[in-house]
C-alpha cells in the first residue's frame, strides 16, 4: 500500500529500521558443531558477525529444546568466549541438524499440535536467554509433506509473536530467528516450505547449498560437489537460490549462502584421468577443508562450474578453496543477499576460507 512518496518518508527510514530490523546488518556466518575438536576460545571470531552453537535437542517426549549434558558447559559460555575476540559477534543456538529421519520425525510431531509447538517455543526462548545467545536457529531437517508445510507455517508465527512479546516483557532486545533449510531439490523438495510465511517470520534463512551433486553419479563419477553454476543442468547454488526466489517467494535479501567448509572424496579409476565427472571406482564420503589441504595435491580451479579439485594418484577431492568460495561470496553480494554462512568453521584451515569470504563480502 502506498502511503505517502518515498521523498517524503525517506528520513524516517533509518530509525524504522533500527527500530525493527535489529538483524539488519548483513551476515557473515559461521556454524560451530559440538562434535568437533575445535575449542570455542580458538575460533576467530573477528571474521564472522554471527556464530551458530550446533547444536541443542528436542525432546521426544516433552518437545522441550534441551542441551546435552555433555555440552552444558561450552554452549552457556559460548557467547562470551567468542565475544572476548569480537565483542559484537551475534550468537544463535542452533537446534536440530542432520539427524536422520528419527529427528524429523520428532521435529513433525512437535510442529502438529498446539501443545507441542508451545513446549518447543518458550523452552527455546529460556534456554536462549538462560544461556546468553542473541537468538535461535532452526534446523529441521527437513519438512517433507504437506502436513508439516503447514505446521511449520503455525511454528513460526507463534515462535515469532513469543519471541516478540518476551522482548516486550523483558525490555531486552528480540531474539534472533532464523532457519537453516535445503538449499536445493536436490536435497530435500522445496515445496514443502512456505517462503512468505518464512519470510515474514525468520529474521534470516541460511540455504544448505552443498551436497549438489546428483546421487546416481555418485560414486561412478567425480563431482563438483557444490558448484555456483552447472552448465550441464543439474543442481548448482544458483538454481537453488533462484528456486528459492521464485519459486518458493523469499526475497533474495533475506537469504544467507551456505559454504561448505568441507569436501568429497572419491578413488579414480585411473589416475592419469583426474579432472570433473571422470571415472571413478568409489565414493569415500565427506572430508574437511583441512584435511584436504594436508594431502599437499595442487588445487584446480574450474571458473565455469566455480568448484576446486585436486588429486593424489587416484585420490581425488572435489571442493571449495579460496577462489571458489571468493566466487560464491561475490555472487551472494551481487545478488543482493543478506550474507553468507560456513557449515562448519573447524573445517577451516589457518582460517583461510573464513578471511577469503569475509574480504570478498567487504566491510
Ligand atoms: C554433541 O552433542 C550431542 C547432543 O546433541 C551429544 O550427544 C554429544 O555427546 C556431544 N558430543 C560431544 C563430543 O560432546
Ligand atoms: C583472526 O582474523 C584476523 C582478521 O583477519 C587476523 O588479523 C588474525 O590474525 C586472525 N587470528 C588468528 C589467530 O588466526
Ligand atoms: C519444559 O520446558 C519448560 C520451560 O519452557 C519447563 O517449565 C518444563 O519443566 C520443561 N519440562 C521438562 C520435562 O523438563
Ligand atoms: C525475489 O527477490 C526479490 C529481491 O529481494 C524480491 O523483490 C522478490 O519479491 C522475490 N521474489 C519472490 C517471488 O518472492
Ligand atoms: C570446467 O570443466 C568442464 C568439464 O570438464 C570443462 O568442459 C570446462 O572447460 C572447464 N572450464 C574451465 C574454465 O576450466
Amino acid at each position: 500500500m502506498a502511503i505517502a512518496s518515498s521523498k517524503t518518508l525517506w528520513f524516517l527510514i533509518p530509525t524504522v529500521l533500527l527500530h525493527f530490523s535489529p538483524a539488519k546488518a548483513a551476515i557473515k556466518g559461521g556454524y560451530w558443531y559440538n562434535g568437533t575438536s575445535l575449542a570455542v576460545a580458538d575460533i576467530n571470531s573477528t571474521l564472522f558477525t554471527h556464530l551458530f552453537c550446533a547444536f541443542a535437542d528436542l525432546d521426544a517426549t516433552t518437545s522441550n529444546v534441551t542441551i546435552a549434558s555433555s555440552n552444558a558447559a561450552r554452549f552457556s559460555t559460548f557467547t562470551q568466549t567468542v565475544q572476548a575476540k569480537n565483542p559484537s559477534v551475534k550468537t544463535l543456538l542452533s537446534i536440530g541438524g542432520g539427524g536422520g529421519s528419527a529427528l524429523a520425525a520428532r521435529f513433525s510431531n512437535m510442529a502438529s499440535q498446539a501443545a507441542t509447538r508451545k513446549a518447543f517455543i518458550d523452552s527455546s526462548i529460556r534456554l536462549a536467554r538462560a544461556n546468553n545467545f542473541h537468538g535461535l536457529d532452526l534446523d529441521w531437517e527437513y519438512p517433507s509433506s504437506d502436513a508439516d508445510k503447514s505446521n511449520f507455517v503455525s511454528l513460526i508465527k507463534e515462535w515469532r509473536a513469543a519471541v516478540t512479546q518476551e522482548s516486550r516483557s523483558s525490555g531486552k532486545q528480540s531474539l534472533l530467528l532464523s532457519a537453516a533449510v535445503a538449499g536445493s531439490d536436490q536435497i530435500s523438495p522445496l515445496q514443502y516450505y512456505s517462503g512468505p510465511d518464512m519470510a515474514n517470520n525468520f529474521d534470516f534463512i541460511n540455504l544448505m547449498t552443498y551436497d549438489l551433486f546428483p546421487s546416481d553419479a555418485y560414486p561412478t563419477s567425480t563431482q563438483p560437489p557444490a558448484p555456483l553454476y552447472n552448465p550441464r543442468g543439474l543442481f548448482s547454488v544458483d538454481q537453488g537460490v533462484m528456486t528459492w526466489n521464485k519459486t518458493v517467494g523469499v526475497p533474495l535479501g533475506k537469504m544467507a549462502l551456505g559454504l561448505p567448509f568441507y569436501g568429497y572424496k572419491w578413488t579414480l579409476a585411473n589416475s592419469n584421468s583426474n579432472g570433473l565427472f571422470a571415472a571413478a571406482s568409489q565414493g569415500l564420503g565427506a572430508v574437511g577443508y583441512r584435511d584436504i589441504k594436508s594431502v599437499g595435491a595442487t588445487p584446480v580451479y574450474n571458473s565455469s562450474f566455480v568448484t576446486n579439485y585436486c588429486s593424489k594418484g587416484t585420490d581425488w577431492y572435489g571442493y571449495d578453496d579460496v577462489q571458489s568460495v571468493t566466487a560464491k561470496v561475490s555472487y551472494a553480494k551481487g545478488q543482493l543477499l543478506f550474507g553468507y554462512f560456513a557449515w562448519q568453521v573447524a573445517g577451516d584451515n589457518n582460517w583461510a576460507l573464513s578471511t577469503a569470504a569475509s574480504q570478498a563480502w567487504g566491510a
